[in-house]
This record gives C-alpha cells, sequence and structure tokens, in this order.
C-alpha cells in the first residue's frame, strides 16, 4: 500500500520540496503518538514481534535491532508513534545546544534511479533547551532512546566540548544512550572534531560527564557517529580513541560526501545516503569488526534495503543496525521486512535436526 498508494501521492505533492512529505508524515505521526488508540492501532498492524530479535547491546534490551537512524525525529515530537511502527531503538536528533533553523530549502533531493537522497539539511532543530523542556511533559515509548547532539552551528570550534556538554546535560533524563554527532557534512568544520586530538578532548569531556550525571547509577552510554568518508588512519584513531576513553560504541555511516557509483547526475552539494552508500558503509563497519573484535559495538547503517544487506551489516560485525533512506523510500513496511528476514535467517541456522529435536520436546511436553 505504502509504494502503490502513499507513496506516489507523497512524492508528487511534495516534487519540488521533498521535505514537504517529511513534514506531512512527521505531522501524522506527531498526532498519533497523543493518542493511546492510536498507537495501539498502528502497533498491531505494524509492528512485527519476536524473541529471536531481542538483543542486549550497550546494558540496554532491544526488541530488535533495527533502529530509526538520526535525523529523522530531529526534535523527538514522534517518539512513541515511531516506536509503535516497529522500530527496536530511535535515535533522536541531532541537537544542538542553540535552536538553528539549517540550510535554505529546498535542501533534501531524491534520487529515484539511485534510490538515494542528497541532503544539506544543517541540524535544523528546536535547540536542547525548548526539546528538554518538551519531554518533561511527553509520554516515553518503551525501547531504547538514544538522543544524538551535535555542535551549533554558532559555536566556533575550538568551543565545541560546551556545547555538547550543555545538549548533553539537558537531555541526559530522556535518553538511554547519546550519541555524538562529528560527521554531518553540513556544518562546517563539525568533521574536524572526528580527528585525534579534538575527538579525544570531547570524548574524554562527554563521558566524565556521564559519570558525574549519573551519580551512583550506571552511566548511560556515549557513543560516536563517523562518517565513511575517513580514512583507514583515520578510523583507527578513532577506535583508539573511542576504547581509551570509555566511549561505549561506534555508529557507522553518517552520509558521504562522494557521488561515487550514481546512475544520475546530481549537482546539488550534500549529504548522500541510500543505496549506493551501502558498499563502503558495510566496508567501514567490515574494519571496525576485525579492529574492534567484540571491545566496543557497532551500529551499522548506510544504504540498508533489505534483509540479505542486514544480514551482511550483522555478519561484518554490527550488533544493531539504523535505517532512515530505505524508510524514507518504501515506507513502514521496511521495519518488518527486514526483521522477519532476519528470523527467516536466524531460523536457517539452526541445524535441522535441533529444530527437530525442539519439536519432539514440545510434543514430548504436551
Ligand atoms: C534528510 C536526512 C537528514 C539527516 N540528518 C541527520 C542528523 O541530523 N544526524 C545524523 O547523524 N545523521 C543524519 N542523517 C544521516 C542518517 O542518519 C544516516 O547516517 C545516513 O542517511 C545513512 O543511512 P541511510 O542510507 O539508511 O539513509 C540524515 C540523513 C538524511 C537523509
Amino acid at each position: 500500500m505504502f509504494t502503490a498508494i502513499i507513496r506516489p501521492v507523497l512524492f508528487r505533492v511534495s516534487h519540488d520540496d521533498p521535505e514537504i512529505a517529511h513534514h506531512l508524515i512527521m505531522r501524522q505521526l506527531e498526532l498519533a503518538s497523543r493518542v493511546p488508540a492510536a498507537l495501539r492501532i498502528i502497533e498491531a498492524s505494524l509492528a512485527y514481534r519476536d524473541p529471536r530479535l531481542v538483543r542486549e547491546v550497550l546494558g540496554l534490551r532491544f526488541p530488535n535491532p533495527v533502529g530509526l537512524a538520526g535525523g529523522f525525529d530531529k526534535n523527538g515530537r514522534a517518539l512513541p508513534a515511531l516506536a509503535a511502527l516497529g522500530f527496536g531503538f530511535i535515535e533522536a536528533g541531532g541537537v544542538t545546544r542553540y535552536p538553528q533553523p539549517g540550510q535554505a530549502r529546498p535542501r533534501i533531493f531524491r534520487l529515484p534511479e539511485d534510490q538515494a537522497l542528497i541532503n544539506r539539511m544543517g541540524l535544523p532543530n528546536e535547540g536542547a533547551v525548548a526539546i528538554a523542556e518538551r519531554l518533561a511533559h511527553s509520554p516515553r515509548p518503551r525501547i531504547p532512546i538514544g538522543w544524538q547532539i551535535a555542535k551549533s552551528k554558532v559555536t566556533p570550534l575550538d568551543e565545541a566540548v560546551d556545547d555538547y556538554l550543555f545538549s548533553l546535560r539537558k537531555l541526559y533524563p530522556f535518553g538511554d544512550y547519546f550519541t555524538l554527532n562529528v560527521s554531518s557534512p553540513n556544518t562546517p568544520e563539525l568533521v574536524r572534531l572526528q580527528e585525534r586530538a579534538p575527538l579525544e578532548a570531547l570524548l574524554r569531556a562527554v563521558v566524565e560527564e556521564s559519570m558525574r550525571l549519573a551519580g551512583p547509577n550506571r552511566p548511560k552510554p556515549i557513543l560516536v557517529k563517523i562518517s565513511p568518508d575517513l580514512t583507514q588512519p583515520a578510523i583507527d584513531d578513532v577506535i583508539e580513541v573511542a576504547l581509551a576513553t570509555g566511549a561505549r560504541g561506534i555508529i557507522a555511516t553518517n552520509t558521504t560526501v562522494s557521488r561515487e557509483g550514481l546512475q544520475s547526475d546530481p549537482h546539488e552539494a550534500g549529504g548522500l545516503s541510500g543505496r549506493p552508500l551501502f558498499a563502503r558503509a558495510l566496508e567501514v563497519v567490515r574494519y571496525l569488526g576485525e579492529q574492534v573484535q567484540g571491545r566496543l559495538p557497532i551500529i551499522g547503517l548506510g544504504g540498508i534495503f533489505g534483509p540479505d544487506d542486514a544480514k551482511r551489516m550483522f555478519d561484518a560485525g554490527a550488533s544493531l543496525i539504523q535505517i532512515y533512506t530505505s524508510f524514507i523510500y518504501e515506507g513502514p513496511g521496511i521495519i518488518g521486512h527486514l526483521n522477519r528476514g532476519l528470523v527467516r535467517h536466524l531460523a536457517c541456522q539452526v541445524p535441522i535436526t535441533d529444530i527437530e529435536n525442539e519439536r519432539e520436546e514440545e510434543v514430548s511436553h504436551e
């Protein structure tokens, strides 16, 4: 129904500015988030649950390993409805210390023949203070919620640490984990925070602050989200710094500034996401997996459109995955599609004899 009816209508009305479709959908999700009966109907018709999908990662329990990537619900206005669709976790944000409008519209561009998007949103959001105030009076879904924080555009790079700390303090009560976005290509110089020295200073300060804010409780995990455009030595630096500072995971990857592998010939500036990103994102996740050897969980994303892509991300070393662009192109059915595929894959991994033994046990217990 989504690809046959809803998507053509949505894409048509938002032909000149794809962001219109985003706001239309977000408005519906936000309204549904306030109506418990609507949430129950959405959940009953869309969410796919199976105990074999449950994951324990970062000290948290995920009902399934398929999450919504950062940047979709920037202000955390539709978390209950997004959870009802069946996501196993949601990364809300990116949030900055100061409210900011982002870049001029249009700033999202669809490349349908590539099943890709280019965006130069520039992290528009209501700012940490306003978001935290609203969250204090909003229901919170029962799945893990990560809050992603980023540097405000107006903050100079050498004052970035305070900017991140401010947002962390404001949002701390409302998240289960926190991601430091140092990889959006649309905020000037932000990606320089991935370099060894600034990253170390940032992670050290934020991890320490998380410990302080937690008091006697377990500190909430701090993760870092990286760009697919990093070189191998730069990825090595991120791994070393993450391990040395007590960061709890790496999210790979954000959008790319590369235009490799495209059928279309777009001339828009911004970060590319979707199918053409998959090969590079997988390569980065595989490299991380080999180097990290289980010492840190990896969340894999970038161009995941089907169960086979998901499986390859897990095989490469990801503990969890996230999606964004396939959610835009395929609609909410993609979440169940990925999860069903994973269950089928898990079922195939169990030797037939074991399945038969289980069946025999069940019969003898009846
Ligand atoms: C319109 C749009 C906005 C995004 N905003 C953010 C953001 O605020 N923070 C972030 O870390 N990533 C952001 N991303 C990147 C996604 O979270 C994700 O890393 C990237 O799109 C690759 O995954 P995908 O191919 O499944 O979309 C955005 C992506 C898109 C398309």
